[in-house]
């Protein structure tokens, strides 16, 4: 079967040397860790380092404003455990109903130790994503602080993060955005969004491995926290090792705790550097063309659609409700075994075209599609 139907990169990435790639980055780990010599440590903390810029460029992020975390929920607890209480308690915590369920997850159980309430918007009565001004509608000035989800993982619906940011300025809260779901693909920049914090992980777009997480805080807003997991990596020198004399790093360096599990870092980085080097208007080109054809054709198979038609309401996946009558496992096999790789959520189809599907992979999909439905 040829890699042209891989349509999972709502899930995880792939490019053609990412076997080989990390195959090398692992042997080169190896190689540093298992000299008996003093070199580890300069060797591993320079590719994690390098990690990190690679991320920096993605976010349009200044220096040390970006650390490493294991996952966006760890990212977002990092955050929300050093935010001063005044931003938190006796106030509301603002989530769309189409947010990550693990952001969800965790925010229902912090609300009674950090004394916030959180409100969920929902989405409309048929729809499958949450509308930005139902979000605006929502955001009132008891809202300490918002975690926008940019692309949703159920619909690929896209918000206008610098509008909504805009809106939660002008309302005295804090913004934060999950850019999981789009980073990498299409164009993000903190500055220009206006984000007080941002998280994501490195394995989609990126094509990075598990536990490469991302976490963005802007300078005024590091300033402000006490990360309350804290070690000596928060220090402005690590190697303080006086009780009485701990301080946190003026920047994002205090998010870091123990020593830093640089394994994921090190994995992901000749990913990270492929992606740097891709042509990103051809990936976003290719990737538009693409989802505009299966876009045509699960219209014309009459399946109604769980992503916005507007293509600037998109991130990179198309995203279609499967009848009842046919269950989406069945159907998700149906596609494998003509070799096309998508998954589902209850009976919503996910298809994600990136560099390694190609059109005759989508058309493979779409005939496959056409039969599972008879
Ligand atoms: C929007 C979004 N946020 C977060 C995640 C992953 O969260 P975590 O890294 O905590 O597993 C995903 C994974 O698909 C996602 O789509």
């Amino acid at each position: 079967m040829t890699a042209g139907g891989y349509l999972l990169y709502h899930s995880i990435g792939q490019y053609p040397d990412k076997a080989s790639d990390l195959a090398r980055a692992m042997a080169g780990f190896a190689d540093a860790w298992g000299a008996a010599d003093d070199g580890q440590w300069p060797v591993v903390l320079g590719l994690r380092a390098r990690f990190v810029d690679r991320w920096r460029d993605i976010l349009g992020a200044a220096p040390d404003t970006v650390t490493t975390c294991e996952s966006v929920t760890q990212g977002v607890a990092m955050l929300m455990g050093a935010l001063p209480s005044g931003y938190l308690r006796g106030r509301k915590v603002l989530v769309a109903g189409d947010c990550f369920p693990s952001n969800h997850f965790l925010l229902t159980g912090l609300q009674q130790s950090l004394g916030f309430e959180l409100r969920t918007v929902p989405a409309r009565q048929g729809n499958t994503w949450v509308e930005d001004e139902d979000i605006a509608a929502a955001w009132t000035h008891d809202v300490g602080l918002a975690i926008l989800t940019w692309v949703s993982s159920t619909s690929s619906h896209r918000s206008d993060i610098a509008a909504l940011a805009a809106h939660g300025r002008s309302m005295g809260s804090l913004v934060g955005v999950d850019l999981t779901q789009a980073a990498g693909l299409l164009p993000f920049s903190v500055a220009g969004t206006g984000v007080d914090f941002a998280i994501s992980t490195s394995l989609k777009w990126m094509c990075g491995t598990p536990g490469a997480g991302a976490l963005y805080v802007s300078p005024d807003l590091t300033a402000e926290c006490q990360p309350t997991l804290r070690g000596w990596f928060s220090q402005p020198d690590p190697f303080n090792w006086d009780f009485g004399k701990f301080s946190y790093a003026p920047d994002i360096r205090r998010f870091d705790s123990g020593t830093p599990g640089v394994m994921a870092a090190v994995a992901s980085l000749p990913a990270m550097d492929w992606h740097a080097g891709l042509d990103h208007a051809g990936l976003v080109a290719h990737n538009r063309r693409l989802t505009a054809r299966l876009i045509e054709a699960v219209q014309a198979l009459g399946l109604p659609m769980q992503t916005p038609l507007a293509e600037a309401q998109r991130g990179g996946s198309v995203m279609v409700r499967l009848p009842d009558s046919h269950p989406a496992a069945a159907v998700v096999a149906q596609l494998r075994s003509r070799g096309v790789w998508t998954d589902a959520r209850g009976q919503a189809l996910r298809m994600s075209p990136g560099v390694m599907t190609k059109l005759d992979g989508v058309e493979r999909a779409l005939e496959a599609l056409g039969e599972a439905l008879g």
